[in-house]
């Protein structure tokens, strides 16, 4: 479902030209739980900003469902990702100025779904992530991990086909961290979504299908990191 092939980018720094992918491929599958894993700089967040269309690669291709999103211009990779992925970020981005469920519901107003509809759509993430009673807290009075649910709603709701997380229990302590991804992938595969975790967790890429190391700009195939002891 998404094809990565011969993926590169390079950003130039002075003189310098810092060649973070070079030539990277991979395949996944629909509804298959990808670890993306490399020490940091490695180039985890570039591969997800490229595959979610935030950036465009200097060379190679991202063919989702068909679709060539690299040969996409600006304005329609923007609905792309609208409509078809959600991303968790490491430090959650949400909107302090609305509530929970505005922060939810947001997602759907910018795909054309309104009132009624999208208040009993977003009320359903939230409940999916456990937090159906706090839909009109503030975002900033919840825990670590009461926000990341959120966000995990919010990426949710528009029932995208890849779901990507970029380190998404970076800022969380260990209980709350060991929660996320089970959750995570439940979500996901309730929906048969893809789902991409960017992480320098062992512990989290150990609950993947399958593990991808970036080396040196590739996509490397890991053995299977087998379940924690
Ligand atoms: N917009 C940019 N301009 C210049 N350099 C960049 C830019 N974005 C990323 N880089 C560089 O690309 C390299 C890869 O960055 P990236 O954020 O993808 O790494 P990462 O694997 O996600 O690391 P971490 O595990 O620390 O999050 C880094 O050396 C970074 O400095
Ligand atoms: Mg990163």
């Amino acid at each position: 479902m998404l094809r990565i092939g011969d993926l590169s980018r390079s950003f130039r720094e002075g003189q310098r030209v810092h060649r973070v992918l070079d030539h990277a491929n991979a395949q996944i599958a629909a509804g298959e739980v990808v670890a993306i894993i490399g020490r940091s700089g490695s180039g985890k967040s570039t591969l997800l900003n490229l595959v979610s269309g935030i950036d465009r690669p200097d060379g190679g291709t991202i063919e989702f469902a068909g679709r060539m999103i690299s040969a996409l211009g600006e304005p329609e990779r923007t609905l792309f990702r609208r409509k078809h992925v959600g991303f968790v970020y490491q430090l959650f981005n949400l909107l302090p100025t609305l509530d929970v469920e505005e922060n939810v519901r947001l997602v759907l107003e910018l795909n054309g779904v309104h009132g009624a509809a999208a208040r009993e759509r977003s009320r359903a993430a939230l409940a999916e992530v456990g937090l159906g009673d706090r839909l009109h807290s503030a975002v900033d009075v919840l825990s670590g991990g009461e926000q990341q649910r959120v966000a995990i709603a919010r990426a949710l709701v528009h029932e995208p086909a890849l779901l990507l997380a970029d380190e998404p229990t970076g800022n969380l302590d260990q209980d709350s961290a060991r929660e996320i991804v089970p959750l995570l992938r439940a979500l996901a595969q309730r929906r048969s979504a893809a789902l991409l975790i960017a992480t320098h967790d062992p512990g989290l890429a150990r609950s993947a299908d399958r593990v991808l190391e970036l080396i040196d700009g590739r996509l490397q195939t890991r053995a299977a990191l087998g379940a924690p002891s």
